[in-house]
């Protein structure tokens, strides 16, 4: 159901691989809202994936940025804004990668120039795309920046490896550059912590299956999916959050509340029967 909540209102999303990505479901409810869009991915991932499939159904370009580089960056804002005719209101930050995960390498073997890359791409891209938007002032009063984290940044949960630590560097750039551009600009930054999901980087997550039944398990409203985050992300959007910023908001059905719930110490319990 639209509501109308993104009438008139423009913005640019990262990180739309497939029909899975949370990004891709974001952008599809983002256009359902009235937003005008521009797409954006790694003209890797542009070949790779089905972005231009989305950008027909939401009549938006996708114009190619590798998130690390500032110069894509400057590139992606100047030409976002010319085909705006001016300044946007919001900006997705979907984007998420870690080559010690692709390639298996333990947090306690870790390999330095890949964990570089891992808070390269995951969370100081995140501070690149906002420091350019700023530069270029490319945002409305009232705008709204937001990026996707993940428990793991307050919690330890065994695998996730170096993207816990990126996570919390992105949590702590939204509170860090939320007071600058709230105080200048009125532009609010946030970070939505979802549940665990299974899109493309959800599925490089050690141990995916397992950890999205015992978040389920644990969760009083259990796991929230993609379409839900989006449909969080869209509020976040909205004017209907102006006042909210510095903030990591968790969507995940209760879970970071939780410590043991009924359902996952019966499974406990069950398990224990099985193998004593
Ligand atoms: N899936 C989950 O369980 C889960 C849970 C919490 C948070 N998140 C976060 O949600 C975000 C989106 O991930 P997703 O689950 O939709 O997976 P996804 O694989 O669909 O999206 C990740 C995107 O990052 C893009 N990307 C990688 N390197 C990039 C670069 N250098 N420049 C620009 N883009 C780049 C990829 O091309 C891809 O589109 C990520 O930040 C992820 O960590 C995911």
């Amino acid at each position: 159901m639209a509501y109308n909540l993104l009438k008139g209102k423009k913005g640019i999303i990262f990180g739309a691989l497939n029909d899975k990505s949370i990004a891709w479901k974001t952008a599809l409810r983002a256009h359902e809202e009235g937003a005008s869009l521009v797409l954006t991915n790694t003209p890797v991932a542009m070949r790779m994936g089905e972005i231009n499939q989305l950008a027909g159904i939401c009549d938006a370009p996708v114009i190619p940025a590798d998130a690390t580089l500032m110069a894509d960056l400057e590139n992606l804002i100047t030409r976002s804004m010319e085909h705006f005719g001016g300044r946007f209101d919001f900006v997705l930050h979907s984007i998420g990668m870690s080559p010690n995960v692709r390639k298996g390498i333990p947090y306690d073997d870790t390999n330095y120039d890949y964990y570089l890359k891992t808070l390269d791409i995951s969370a100081l891209s995140f501070h690149k795309v906002i420091q350019e938007c700023r530069k270029l002032d490319a945002l409305n009063e009232w705008g709204s920046i937001l990026a996707l984290s993940y428990v793991a940044a307050q919690r330890t949960l065994f695998g996730y490896n170096d993207m816990a630590d990126a996570k919390a560097i992105l949590e702590s750039i939204a509170r860090s550059f939320g007071y600058i551009y709230g105080r200048e600009k009125r532009i609010r930054i946030n970070t939505i912590s979802q549940s665990p999901t299974m899109t493309t980087a959800g599925s490089g997550v050690k141990g995916m299956d397992s950890l999205i039944d015992f978040t389920e398990r644990m969760s009083p409203l259990g796991n929230a999916d993609a379409e839900d985050c989006a449909d969080y992300c869209i509020a976040m959007f909205s004017d209907l959050t102006r006042k909210v910023t510095m903030q990591n908001l968790y969507h995940d059905g209760g879970f970071s509340s939780m410590g043991m719930s009924e359902k996952a110490m019966n499974q406990y319990d069950k398990s224990f029967r099985e193998c004593p």
